[in-house]
């Protein structure tokens, strides 16, 4: 099939990298013409393990362009998928100015039948609110539908959630609409879920806002802990393995971060005080996960008491591990803390340095790897669990340390074998 992307951040590539992969032509298209230029010669400005390789291979083989122009793409496409962002505004709700412009141009530019699907997070009454945009702006006489197929790739295992999906979500609602798109994903060989569009609209804010409020309630569980002496890391596992409950994103920690889920809790929060309910519930997830990052400082600051002059070693930048992405990292809170207090921070990560250089300048000592980060530290903290972490010599480390403080945002280590080795080591809820 002829397929138009229209938005080259993570969700717009994989999507058309993965699709021409299934032999599909594809047209993405972005606004930014550096980033176009880039990605003509197959150049990615972020990290996403496969991503650069699999743009590379199909563009050679012809099946994959790159474009600044929405016409031209949209001009003979039969699916048209808008993958731009939709950060948030001041009051919380997501910002669709980039789905209005994109669904502009897409209607000026349609002339046969197409299916314009939102593959973007949007809120509920999007769909219905595209349509009549689509309407308004489009030629009289040309056909098309408007269908949401949320996304729910996890950033670092992009383009295997892609192919493999836990299933696919086609909202729709019109048969026509709905034949196209199974063509399309039904290869994936996923369950496909066939729904409204309003319904598929709300399920992907409801899936995002419970993986974060598993985390927020484990990270709740992680104070009660701290308190009776018993460990977060025991008693996740033991409720984890009733299947109802299930073992992911129940890792007690500094919290989540990223994109999507500080941004969609917002929105739906939003969503739900325009329908007339307050939804206190994910007010509170958000609230425990900005706690765990003042958490995590304060035991720094019961480890070392004041800061002012203190060498803190920090490692992981990125907001999870796998990607260089430090949209809303922990990371920038607790960095910019560190400074405030008086802190030098001397930190490292395995793909985020050139991503941190952008956001923390010349403020930070940005090491060549985790003993360089821990040179003469007084505190360790690790804010991201990096596979290569968890596999320090640690004997090395605490060799390169002034302090013996390790704070281990991630309770990627363990507590009884960091204090043989002779840490002052401090978990979350342990
Ligand atoms: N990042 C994730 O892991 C993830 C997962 C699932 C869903 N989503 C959702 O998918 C959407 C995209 O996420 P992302 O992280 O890929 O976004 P992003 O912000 O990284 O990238 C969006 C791209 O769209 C381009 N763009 C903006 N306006 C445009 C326009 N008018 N014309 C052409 N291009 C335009 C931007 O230049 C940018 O390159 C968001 O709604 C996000 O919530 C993201």
């Amino acid at each position: 099939m002829r397929l138009a992307v229209i938005g080259c951040g993570v969700v717009g590539l994989v999507t058309g990298a993965s699709f021409a992969k299934m032999g599909h032509q594809i047209i993405s298209v972005d606004k930014d013409l550096t980033k176009v230029r880039k990605l003509q010669k197959a150049h990615l400005d972020f990290f996403e393990p496969g991503l650069q390789e699999l743009i590379q291979e199909n563009a050679s083989q012809g099946r994959l362009r790159f474009t600044t122009s929405i016409s031209q793409a949209v001009k003979d496409a039969e699916v048209i998928f808008i993958t731009v962002g939709t950060p948030p505004n001041n009051d919380g709700s997501a910002n669709l100015s980039s789905v209005h412009e994109v669904a502009t141009e897409v209607a000026a530019s349609l002339e046969g039948y197409a299916v314009v699907v939102e593959k973007s997070t949007v809120p509920v009454g999007t769909g219905q609110w595209l349509k009549d945009l689509i309407q308004d702006k489009a030629r009289s006489g040309v056909e098309f539908d408007v269908a949401s197929v949320p996304e729910f790739l996890r950033e670092g295992a992009a383009i295997q959630d892609f192919l493999q999906p836990t299933r696919v979500v086609i909202g729709v609602e019109s048969p026509r609409a709905e034949k196209v798109l199974r063509q399309l994903f039904e290869p994936l060989d996923a369950p496909i879920l066939v729904a409204d569009i309003k319904s598929a609209e709300l399920i992907k804010h409801a899936a995002n806002c419970f993986l974060a409020m598993k985390i927020s309630y484990v990270n709740a569980l992680s104070i009660i802990c701290e308190q009776v002496g018993a460990d977060v890391t025991q008693v996740a596992k033991g409720i984890g393995l009733d299947p109802r409950i299930g073992q992911e994103f129940l890792a007690a920690g500094v919290g989540y971060g990223g994109s999507c889920f500080p941004k969609d809790i917002s929105a739906f929060v939003k969503i739900a005080e325009d329908v007339g309910y307050d939804f206190q519930l994910l007010k509170e997830v958000a609230r425990i996960n900005r706690e765990q990052r003042l958490r995590l400082m304060n035991k720094l600051s019961d480890a070392l008491g004041s800061l002012k002059g203190r060498v803190i070693g920090v490692l992981g930048l990125s907001f999870k591990p796998n990607t260089d992405d430090m949209r809303e990292a922990p990371s920038v809170d607790i960095v910019e803390w560190l400074l405030q207090e008086g802190a030098s921070v001397r930190a490292y990560d395995p793909v985020a340095l050139p991503r941190a250089k952008t956001v923390f300048g010349e403020s930070v000592q940005y090491s060549a790897d985790a003993y360089d980060a821990a040179k003469a530290a007084d505190a360790v903290v690790l804010l991201t669990e990096w596979k290569a972490f968890k596999n320090l010599d640690m004997k090395r480390l605490k060799a390169c340390m002034k302090g013996r403080v390790v704070v281990d945002g991630r309770n990627i280590y363990d507590p009884g074998q960091m204090r043989a080795l002779g840490f002052q080591y401090y978990g979350i809820g342990r």
